[in-house]
């Protein structure tokens, strides 16, 4: 094939048409407006409009069909629809966009048969799990929150973009943005945390990293925010459960990072497999009419999630399939992935009367207004280069930007008497765990069209910084066997010590242990639920054994969710939280490890104490007894448990560095303001250590008395200052009503009057406080 940039497109009727009408509105328009912005949403919404009146009732039907390729499978298999049967549908006109075609030139034979021999010539679109990375990984999701940098979630977001477009890919099904308070959840290792404005604001950046300035260039492509709504809150953790929500929690909780999205222009949303209240947000008027569409102004398209539709059925929501199409279309999901139910029975549901045309139609607008967007209908091939395909994949330069987005997203959570940073000279040092060897784990869950076993591990990144001769390996224990894509409980190596004699001795001869632990990557992820987010296996055992050796032990913890470690956290002096870091994990936490980088990473989840905490999380409400007087006089009587104490083990927004800050108390500007004044509050940070670094300042604000009840603290900004040793500066944070709002049951967003506290600190548990009276 040769560059295929330039292919003639058979269309030309469409494009005429469409290409006249656009100059007859732009010159019109010219004399009314100098806005040019406007000017070209209407010359686009023209240019929809212009195709949709050339089409057939079955051609709009067609347009909301979304086909799985033939490569690779995301959800249940489908027993509809073998390859040449769906490629048929596209040479008819009957399909809209298809996933999980992967490569130039699959996309290009099937971008050709919609434009080359389907009757008006739509080009399709092609969409993909491209979650963080395609080929080069970044770090995955959760670990990306932990940088509370949004700069590494645009750059992640926008290479991601660089290589899937390469590869002729212009729809990613990301970014993910369910808030979730809940570590069995597989699905945490996809999220930006616990935190609503945390994520809005990681949700802001990976949209602009997905879709630029410019969808229409070929190297950015079509985001999608998922999974609308209140997914990460599937009871018990247990995936694909049921979710009760109040719209108190829905509004100030889980809606604001998908409310971030749509304002940063997201071009499309995925709903949830899960109901909210009774009815599946795949069939939800009030999630995907009056709340997105209407109460947002939205105007891209929903997608479905896999089989979503179809499975409103199971959910007892719809009697059969033909009555799930009919809720699915009424209610505002545009696009059909893998039910088959628009395909099946829409064209039927329209010809009878059930469905109006007006709702198909709005639905069709919004797939064409994307594709309008993309640039497709003026080079349907745009993204198909395969010279791209062979330069702009796994280049030095991508790499380098993995590593700079790993080392950022590592937090580190202990570091007993300055273990680290370790020298790089005279050191010999023993690297244990299995997890220390694997050139795949690291690679993460969901990982796209990354190369099995092409991370550089831990191991690896040890041996190039100190070299090789310095370095001793001991699996130590194993986590799984058998298949390891399929990670049940029933995979998990359980008492095996058959590796610690051999650890135990590298540890002897050892300067210094750096052990790896924690989860393989297909512990976590969808489908991936656990009732016990621990340390599985002989993890913990060999552990303790190795500490009888050698005190200096320095733990590297591989996890996609937030672990329950109580027995770590206590016992090893030095504990780095390292995720799943991607491509160039290794090498990124050598550099941590090593100095060549000094932590920033803070905790976007909370850390249990125990298991029975969860779902636990810091902006938790006051409830009727929080610790008072019952608890002074020792009596049982107030909100707590009797084994444990309430508080997490490490708090969201912790973090440690090698520097050594110290904060102020805060001041304020004033003590009062009325709603249309604001507030300058302040600290000073200094930088008592001989290492410069920086800090992540968190302003966090308690609503004391309001018509709906408020958490004890929530995170209203925050901001990363870096200091040279013994620096200080002065951090500022202006308080408005902004910040001071919530949404109330009328679910208007307001201020109320009253006393507020203003927090700020270096996470949720370490801060100063002074109140504030809002007046009116
Ligand atoms: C199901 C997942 O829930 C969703 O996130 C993903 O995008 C689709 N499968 C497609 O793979």
């Amino acid at each position: 094939m040769k560059n295929q940039n330039n292919k003639p497109i058979n269309n030309k009727l469409l494009i005429t048409l469409s290409l006249l009408l656009c100059f007859i509105l732009f010159f019109g328009m010219l004399s009314c407006s100098e806005e040019k912005p406007q000017l070209q949403s209407n010359a686009t919404e023209v240019r929809v409009d212009s195709v949709l009146n050339l089409m057939t009732l079955e051609e709009k039907v067609g347009q909301l069909v979304l086909y799985t390729g033939f490569w690779e499978f995301t959800g249940p298999v489908p027993d509809e629809g073998n390859s040449k049967l769906k490629l048929d549908n596209v040479r008819n006109g009957y399909v809209g966009a298809m996933l999980n075609v992967n490569s130039v030139s699959s996309i290009y034979e099937a971008q050709k048969i919609a434009v080359e021999e389907s009757r008006l010539g739509i080009p399709l679109l092609f969409g993909y799990d491209v979650i963080h990375g395609y080929k080069t990984m970044f770090p995955i999701p959760l670990a990306q929150a932990a940088s509370w940098d949004a700069s590494v979630a645009k750059t992640a977001a926008s290479y991601a973009a660089i290589e899937a477009t390469a590869s002729g890919i212009n729809w990613t099904f990301a970014p993910m943005v369910d808030v979730t308070r809940d570590s069995r959840w597989g699905r945490m290792m996809e999220s930006p945390g616990e935190d609503p404005y945390l994520a809005s604001i990681f949700a802001k950046a990976w949209v602009e990293g997905f879709q630029g300035n410019d969808l229409a260039s070929p190297q950015t492509m079509a985001a999608c925010a998922k999974h609308f709504a209140a997914y990460g809150f599937v009871e018990a953790g247990r995936e694909y459960n049921t979710v009760d929500i109040s719209d108190n929690t829905l509004f100030n909780v889980a809606l604001p990072p998908f409310k971030a999205a749509a304002d940063a222009g997201v071009a499309t949303f995925m709903n949830a497999f899960n109901e909210v209240g009774g009815v599946p947000a795949t069939g939800s008027e009030y999630l995907q009419r009056d709340i997105l569409k209407d109460g947002w102004n939205w105007n891209g398209f929903i997608v479905s999630d896999w089989g979503s539709i179809g499975e409103m059925v199971d959910h007892g929501y719809a009697e059969d399939l033909r009555h799930a199409a009919e809720i699915g279309i009424n209610t505002g999901s545009d696009m059909d992935m893998e039910s088959y139910a628009y395909e099946k029975h829409l064209v039927d549901l329209v010809s009878s009367g059930e469905v109006v045309e007006e709702k198909l139609d709005d639905a069709v607008r919004r797939i064409l207004r994307v594709k309008f967007d993309l640039g497709l209908f003026d080079d349907p091939y745009r993204y198909c280069s395969e010279k791209r395909e062979k330069e702009n994949i796994l280049t030095n330069e991508n790499l380098k930007a993995a590593r700079d987005a790993a080392r950022k997203s590592i937090v580190l959570l202990k570091n007993e008497d300055g273990l680290l940073p370790l020298p790089k000279e005279n050191i010999k040092v023993a690297v244990i765990g299995s997890l220390a060897a694997s050139k795949d784990i690291p690679l993460g869950s969901w990982r796209a069209q990354a190369i099995d076993n092409s991370a550089v591990s831990l191991l690896e990144g040890v041996e190039n910084a100190l070299g090789k001769p310095n370095v001793t390996f001991s699996n130590g224990y194993r986590l799984t066997e058998g298949e390891r894509s399929f990670v049940y409980e029933l995979n998990m190596v359980k008492d095996d010590e058959s590796g610690f004699r051999s650890a135990i001795k590298a540890a002897q001869s050892a300067d210094v242990v750096i052990m790896a632990m924690g989860e393989d990557c297909w512990q976590s992820g969808e489908g991936r639920s656990q009732v016990a987010p621990v340390l599985k296996g002989s993890q913990l055992a060999l552990m303790k054994e190795v500490l009888k050796v050698n005190s200096k032990l320095i733990v590297t913890l591989m996890n996609g969710r937030s672990l329950v470690i109580p027995e770590l956290a206590k016992n090893a002096p030095a504990i780095l939280e390292v995720w799943h870091l991607g491509s160039e994990a290794g090498n990124a936490i050598a550099d941590v490890i090593f100095g060549d980088y000094n932590p920033t990473g803070k905790l976007p989840v909370s850390f249990p104490r125990h298991i029975g905490q969860i779902p636990i999380y810091y902006n938790h409400k006051n409830t009727g007894r929080p610790t008072t007087k019952a608890h002074d006089a020792g009596k049982v009587f107030w909100s707590h448990y009797t084994d444990s104490p309430n508080s997490s083990l490490f708090p969201f927004g912790y973090g440690l560095s090698y520097s050594d800050f110290e904060f102020s108390e805060v001041r304020l500007s004033a003590n009062n303001m009325k709603s249309n004044q604001s507030i300058t509050a302040s600290i000073s940070l200094r930088n008592r250590s001989e290492i410069t670094g920086t800090e992540t300042v968190q302003l966090y604000i308690r609503d004391h008395v309001a018509s709906l009840t408020r958490p004890v603290m929530e995170l209203k900004s925050f901001q990363s200052i870096t200091l040279e040793p013994n620096e200080e500066k002065e951090v500022y944070f202006e308080i408005n009503k902004e910040l001071l709002s919530f949404y109330r049951s009328d679910l208007t967003f307001g201020s109320e009057p009253g006393k507020f506290s203003i927090m700020i600190g270096n996470s949720s548990k370490n801060f100063n406080t002074l109140d504030i009276e809002l007046i009116e």
